[in-house]
């Protein structure tokens, strides 16, 4: 699923969807690097723990204050008085109560640096880790067909409207095409698209959103296909709406890239309607 305009006069939500065959597997979880106790400290802090220590802008909401640097901690508090404030908290300090015995020592050996040198034999994590998730996800892969096209019929992407008041669909097109899939005189194939429509009180649904690099209109009563415009990049944002001297304008931001991995651009457009 897309983002979604709707439209509050007739009750009819518009959103945009990707409809391409995707693969996923488990696998056991895979052996886990030897790293030292310090190293994975640090990692842990770095991703649980800075967002409030180290960070003022977070820290002045606090009646008292994280202590920015948490290895001056070492001076002030034994390993057992950090290791009682990490499992229950503090005044406005949360307690990490879930952590694993290995990943509360590591945090200790941080903090402390004594355990600079202590390194994690390769199968001392994965233990203990193995038990809690013992498979991982490989993520997701494209399931193509020999030409580079998903193996699963078309459309491969959509715009749909809805008529929530009914719980009915008004329209369904495809959106967005494989350019040299149109020159062999192919209807749009629809392609994978991330970005969200808008609709306009005009009667108008903008959406770029294609791996076309196009922006289009349709007519949000009948969803016929009015009109595109080639951009340099991809639009994988929601175009905006404002009105300026008079005239009602649709803005959209191409800046390609991202997840689609298209090529980048920097340009924002705008467009007039008559
Ligand atoms: C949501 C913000 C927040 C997060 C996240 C957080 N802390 Fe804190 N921490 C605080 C606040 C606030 C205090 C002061 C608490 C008090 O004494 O009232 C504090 C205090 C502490 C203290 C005691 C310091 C002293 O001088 O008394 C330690 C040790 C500590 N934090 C370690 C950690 C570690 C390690 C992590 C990551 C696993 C962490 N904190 C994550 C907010 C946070």
């Amino acid at each position: 699923m897309g983002r979604s305009g709707s439209d509050p006069e007739t009750g009819i939500l518009y959103v945009n969807a990707s409809n391409e065959a995707e693969w996923i597997s488990m696998r056991p979880s895979q052996p886990v690097e030897s790293i030292t106790s310090f190293q994975l400290g640090s990692q842990i802090v770095q991703s649980m723990c800075s967002n409030c220590h180290g960070n003022p802008i977070a820290a002045a909401q606090f009646p008292e204050k994280p202590p920015a640097s948490l290895e001056s901690v070492a001076h002030r508090m034994s390993r057992p008085e950090v290791e009682s404030i990490l499992t229950a908290g503090r005044g406005a300090m949360p307690g990490f109560g879930y952590l694993l015995d290995v990943e509360r020592k590591a945090i200790t050996d941080f903090i402390f640096a004594s355990g600079k040198n202590v390194h994690l034999q390769p199968g001392e994590l994965d233990a203990q880790w193995k038990d809690e998730i013992p498979y991982q996800a490989t993520g997701h892969h494209d399931f193509r067909d020999p030409d580079g096209y998903p193996v699963n019929p078309r459309p491969w992407g959509t715009l749909t409207a809805l008529n929530l008041n009914q719980g009915t669909m008004l329209w369904q097109v495809a959106l967005g095409t494989y350019p040299e899939l149109e020159r062999r005189g192919f209807q749009p194939t629809g392609t994978f698209n991330i970005g969200g429509p808008i609709v306009t009180a005009g009667g108008l649904v903008f959406i770029g959103a294609t791996m076309d690099e196009r922006f289009r209109a349709f007519d949000k009563d009948s969803g016929e296909h009015l009109w595109e415009f080639q951009l340099d990049a991809g639009a994988y944002a929601t175009p905006a709406t404002y009105s300026c001297n008079g005239k009602q304008w649709i803005a959209i931001a191409a800046g390609g890239g991202g997840k689609p991995g298209t090529r980048s651009g920097n340009k924002l457009y705008a467009f007039t309607l008559p």
